[in-house]
C-alpha cells in the first residue's frame, strides 16, 4: 500500500516572473527530471550536470535551450510545453516555484539546491544590476504581466539586502518559503536535496550522487571530461550555451551571469549586525536544522 503523502498544489503564483498554471498542462514522463531552486543558486551549475550525466560529458549542448524555465511568463506556456514534449531525450526542467505552487508528480525526480541567503542576494544583485532593456522588456512589456512592473535595483547592495530581508524577497519572491517548502519535503524518495556550498566543497563526489540519484551510470572514460565540464572556469567560458537566450538580457551577456562562483562576497560589505540580521530571520522562518542544512550543506 501505498503510504506516501504527496505534495499537492495548494496555489497558484502570478508575478511579473511567474506563471505556475503552466504545469498543470505539463504532461509528465517517468523518467522526467526537475530541478527547483530560490534563484542565483546553482540552478545552471545543476542543469549543467545533469546534461554532462545524460549525454555523457558532450560538448557544445544548447543546455539553457533544452532545459527552459517552464514557470518563468515568458515566452507564453505551449512554446515551453510543445518543445518539451518534442523532446525525446531525458528531460531535465527548471522551476523557481516553492513546492506548493507546483503540480509534483510521483514518477518524476526532483533535485532542490539552495544557497545560503546572502550569497543569493549577492548573486541577485549582479543578476539585476547587469539586466539590460531586453530584460525589462520581456518583463514589463508583455501579456501577462501580473502585479507591478519590476523596477531598477537600488543603487547600494546594502540597501538591496535590507530591502530583500525586510520585504520577504522583494523585488523577487519570499525566498523563506522557498526553502521552507522543499526542506519540509525532503523524506520523499523521488527528492534530492543539494547545496551550493558542498558542490563547491567536493563537486566529483556530488556529481556521482546526482548520477546515482538519477540511476545513470558513469562512462568512466568520460569522467575527466564530464567533471571539466562542469567546472567553473569551463562554464564562464563556455557560458554562452548554459545561460538564457545565451545572455542577451545582461550587460557583457552570458559571462556575466556566470559571474564569480564564490560564496561569502558578502563578507567584506556586511557588518557583523547586517550579517546577524539574516541569521535571526534564517533561525525564526526555517528552523535551527533548515538554517543550518542552509548555511553549511550539512544535515
Ligand atoms: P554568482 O553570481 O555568485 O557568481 P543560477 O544558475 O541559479 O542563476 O545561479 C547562478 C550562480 O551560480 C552564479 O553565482 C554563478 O556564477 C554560479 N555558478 C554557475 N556555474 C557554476 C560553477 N560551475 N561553479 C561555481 N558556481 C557556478
Amino acid at each position: 500500500m501505498d503510504t506516501i503523502t504527496w505534495p499537492q498544489k495548494t496555489r497558484e503564483l502570478h508575478s511579473n516572473h511567474f506563471e505556475s498554471t503552466v504545469w498543470n498542462d505539463f504532461q509528465f514522463r517517468d523518467d522526467d527530471i526537475i530541478i527547483g531552486t530560490y534563484a542565483k543558486s546553482g540552478t545552471t551549475w545543476i542543469q549543467q550536470i545533469i546534461s554532462q550525466l545524460i549525454f555523457n560529458g558532450q560538448v557544445g549542448l544548447p543546455v539553457a535551450e533544452m532545459s527552459p524555465w517552464l514557470d518563468l511568463r515568458v515566452p507564453p506556456a505551449h512554446v515551453k510545453l510543445e518543445g518539451l514534449e518534442a523532446q525525446t531525450h531525458r528531460r531535465f526542467v527548471k522551476t523557481h516555484l516553492p513546492i506548493d505552487a507546483l503540480v509534483y508528480s510521483p514518477k518524476a525526480k526532483y533535485i532542490y539546491i539552495a544557497r545560503d541567503g546572502r550569497d543569493v542576494l549577492w548573486s541577485l544583485y549582479n543578476h539585476h544590476s547587469t539586466a539590460n532593456e531586453k530584460w525589462y522588456g520581456a518583463l514589463n512589456d508583455t501579456p501577462g504581466l501580473v502585479g507591478p512592473p519590476i523596477g531598477k535595483p537600488n543603487d547600494s547592495i546594502l540597501e538591496y539586502y535590507h530591502q530583500w530581508l525586510d520585504q520577504d524577497g522583494f523585488p523577487w519572491w519570499s525566498f523563506w518559503e522557498n526553502i521552507k517548502s522543499w526542506w519540509d519535503q525532503r523524506h520523499l524518495p523521488n527528492m534530492m536535496l543539494l547545496n551550493f556550498a558542498s558542490l563547491k566543497k567536493d563537486l566529483a563526489g556530488e556529481i556521482r550522487g546526482i548520477a546515482n540519484f538519477l540511476d545513470i551510470s558513469i562512462d568512466e572514460a568520460q569522467w575527466n571530461n564530464i567533471l571539466e565540464h562542469c567546472s567553473f572556469d569551463y562554464m564562464k567560458e563556455n557560458a554562452t550555451a548554459s545561460v538564457p537566450l545565451g545572455g542577451i538580457f545582461w550587460e557583457g551577456g552570458a559571462k556575466t551571469f556566470i559571474h564569480k562562483g564564490e560564496n561569502g562576497r558578502w563578507r567584506d560589505v556586511l557588518s557583523e549586525e547586517d550579517a546577524q540580521k539574516y541569521e535571526q530571520l534564517a533561525e525564526e522562518k526555517l528552523g535551527t536544522a533548515c538554517a543550518h542544512w542552509l548555511k553549511t550543506g550539512e544535515i
